[in-house]
């Protein structure tokens, strides 16, 4: 099988009461891991390149390696796995545009910090280049707090999405799925130690009443795994009050109308604690292969860990 376009997977997912896993890659580790675990699991993927994978490592190299990963789930699986090819967090329609020519089969043109009338011709000039070559297009509405490349947005300046927008925000963009802010957001400190995480499903229910059918994208939903911070603050780490989204709610929202579910910091604490770790247990190692082995064992058991328990999609390609 090509790299495909998510459109069939939302359409399954949403009928299914399930979402897909996207998840951001950076280098060969990391997909390898990530497409291991799909395989295993038997479950389609969205792999997602931000702007700033793009330029740690380049875009052809990301390229390269996921159709090396789509070949040799064929070869040594013996079945095609449906990969997504999405870019994410675009803030441009140059960079929308240069993922669309360089092969990617999803871009996500994110103008939810501009005004809505901003929003809705940045996104409707992404999604008219897109759709003529073939590309699903997601947008965004509502601002999530957190850190993402250097942009920095502050909780005070975040917003939740107003679901009477959303209806007119579909059918003039066109866009084929949509994120939505409902109390998620970026990065390893999402919730102030000592409050309780509650993701606005009352949003989120009336976003789907008025999209009938549609499907939504939540980002920042990691659930920052406690056990990974104590490891990785028990190998020399210092990340004091770490906390993310309750695993329950993201399984809740997977079987509503959210299709697409966005992690990448807790692939981040897997690899970072396995790396501690090793390195305080083997302190004359120096090979990278020996750290980075382990790593990606890591990678690949926290993905099977989220699509069984978190997406519910194994077991759907
Ligand atoms: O939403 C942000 C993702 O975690 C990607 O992070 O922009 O640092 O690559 P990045
Ligand atoms: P996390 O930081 O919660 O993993 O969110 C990732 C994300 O939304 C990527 O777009
Ligand atoms: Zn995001």
């Amino acid at each position: 099988m090509p790299i495909v376009t998510s459109k069939e997977m939302f359409e399954k997912a949403y009928k299914g009461g399930y979402a897909i896993g996207a998840f951001n890659v950076n280098n060969m580790e990391i997909i390898q891991g990530i497409t291991e675990a799909a395989i295993e699991q038997r479950a389609p993927l969205i792999l997602q390149v931000s702007k700033g994978a793009r330029s740690y490592a380049k875009h052809v190299y990301l390229m390269k390696l996921i159709e090396a990963a789509v070949e040799d789930a064929e070869q040594s699986a013996g079945f095609a796995l449906p990969i997504c090819v999405h870019l994410d967090h675009g803030d441009s329609f140059e960079i929308c545009k240069s993922c669309i020519d360089g092969g990617f089969t999803s871009v996500m043109i994110d103008a939810s910090s501009k005004s809505f009338e901003d929003n809705i011709a940045l996104t409707k000039q992404v999604v008219q280049y897109a759709h003529d070559h073939g590309v699903v297009v997601e947008a965004e509405l509502g601002t999530l707090a957190g850190v993402e490349d250097e942009v920095n947005v502050s909780a005070e300046d975040s917003s939740y999405t107003r679901a009477e927008d959303v209806q007119e925000f579909v059918e003039r963009t066109g866009c084929d799925s949509l994120a939505i802010a409902i109390g998620t957001s970026h990065g390893a400190y999402k919730f102030k130690p000592g409050t309780d995480p509650k993701l606005r499903f009352d949003i989120l229910e009336d976003v789907s009443r008025r999209l009938p059918g549609f499907p939504i994208v939540l980002h920042g939903s990691s659930s920052v795994p406690q056990e990974f911070v104590q490891k990785i603050n028990a190998n020399g780490g210092n990340m004091p009050g770490a906390i993310g989204i309750p695993e329950e709610q993201l399984r809740k929202a997977a079987e509503m109308a959210v299709c697409k579910i966005n992690i990448d910091s807790d692939l981040r604490l897997a690899m970072t604690a396995c790396i501690r770790e090793y390195f305080n247990a083997h302190p004359d190692h120096f090979d990278p292969r020996q750290y980075l082995k382990p790593a990606r064992v890591a990678i690949k058991d926290m993905v099977a860990h989220k699509l069984i328990n978190v997406l519910g999609c194994n077991g759907k390609a």
